[in-house]
């Protein structure tokens, strides 16, 4: 299975913050955003990702993660010139999933929850099979989020991109798992008013083809869109918080790596003394009993 990190986006509604710096490279606490979805994507078993980003963007991300092989994965990039919506990803990314089914997480999306890697791994098994899945958590501003409405029994009948008046608190989150005809369905689609092909009418297409799987997350799962200022900085203060109350550490690569066997103890430690001197480096070697 292929990953794809939509790392596109002027990042307007952060500016100043993001006038030199790629909104999705911004701290969460101790490390860059991207850092969380692509820990996500690893700990789910994929190693072949392609990340999406501008074309001013596309050096920082380089420098930062390279070809991927200090993690011991596969990494490419394609720019997307124009903010033309989350489900042209699958158009510039034809060639990248080469007829495979794909799972797409937004880079400003952060996802904390021990059972998540394992639901993706369900929801590959279901795009291998022909069915997209699309993960859903209650939130307080449904307003900001493309919003599930459900009927008596709880299942999805619509969704609805930035409604004024949400059906339901649900907002679905930017992790989506399709199967390997999502290039064809997006090359499809109709420019939203906002001239954007909407990641929801695709999700439309495949809820209309009862095709569509819906997977609530808020049990025993926490996510963030990091798109506001007050968001960026609850995500980083959860992080904070979850890893210094439980001496955990989240949204890790370098431990996704090691846990994957994708890199072996020495490599791993390169990549421990490649860090200063700090808390960051410390746990990391806490994991080999350093
Ligand atoms: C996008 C999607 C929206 C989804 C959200 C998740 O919104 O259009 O459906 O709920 O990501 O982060 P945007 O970030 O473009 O406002």
């Amino acid at each position: 299975m292929k990953g794809i990190i939509l790392a596109g986006g002027a990042g307007t509604r952060l500016l100043p913050l993001t006038k030199v710096v790629s909104k999705q490279l911004l701290a969460i606490y101790d490390k860059p955003m991207i850092y969380y979805p692509l820990s996500i994507l690893m700990e789910a078993g994929i190693k072949d990702i392609l990340i999406i980003t501008t074309e001013e963007c596309e050096p920082q991300f380089k420098f930062l993660l390279g070809d991927g092989s200090i993690f011991g994965i596969n990494i490419s990039y394609t720019i997307q010139p124009a903010p033309e919506g989350l489900a042209q990803a699958f158009i510039l990314g034809e060639k990248f999933l080469n007829g495979e089914p794909g799972v797409m997480v937004l880079g400003d999306n952060i996802f904390y929850g021990q059972n998540i890697p394992d639901l993706i791994q369900k929801a590959m098994w279901d795009a291998d099979h022909g069915e997209a899945t699309i993960f859903g958590y209650k939130v307080r501003d449904p307003e900001r989020f493309g919003v599930a409405e459900f009927d008596k029994n709880n299942q999805v009948i619509s969704i609805e991109e930035k409604p004024k008046n949400p059906k339901s608190n649900y907002a679905i989150t930017g992790l989506y798992c399709y199967p390997k005809d999502v290039p064809e369905k997006a090359k499809a689609l109709k420019p939203s008013a906002r001239n954007e092909l909407e990641i929801t009418d695709l999700n439309n297409v495949y809820l209309q083809e009862k095709r569509l799987n819906f997977i609530p997350l808020n049990d025993h799962s926490t996510w963030f869109d990091t798109g506001t200022f007050e968001s960026l900085y609850d995500a980083s203060s959860f992080i904070r918080t979850m890893q210094q109350h439980q001496n955990i550490i989240i949204g890790c690569p370098e431990v996704a790596a090691l846990k994957n066997k994708w890199i072996d103890v020495e490599n791993f430690i390169k990549l421990c003394y490649d860090k200063g001197n700090n808390s960051y480096r410390e746990y990391l070697l806490s994991m080999i009993g350093e």
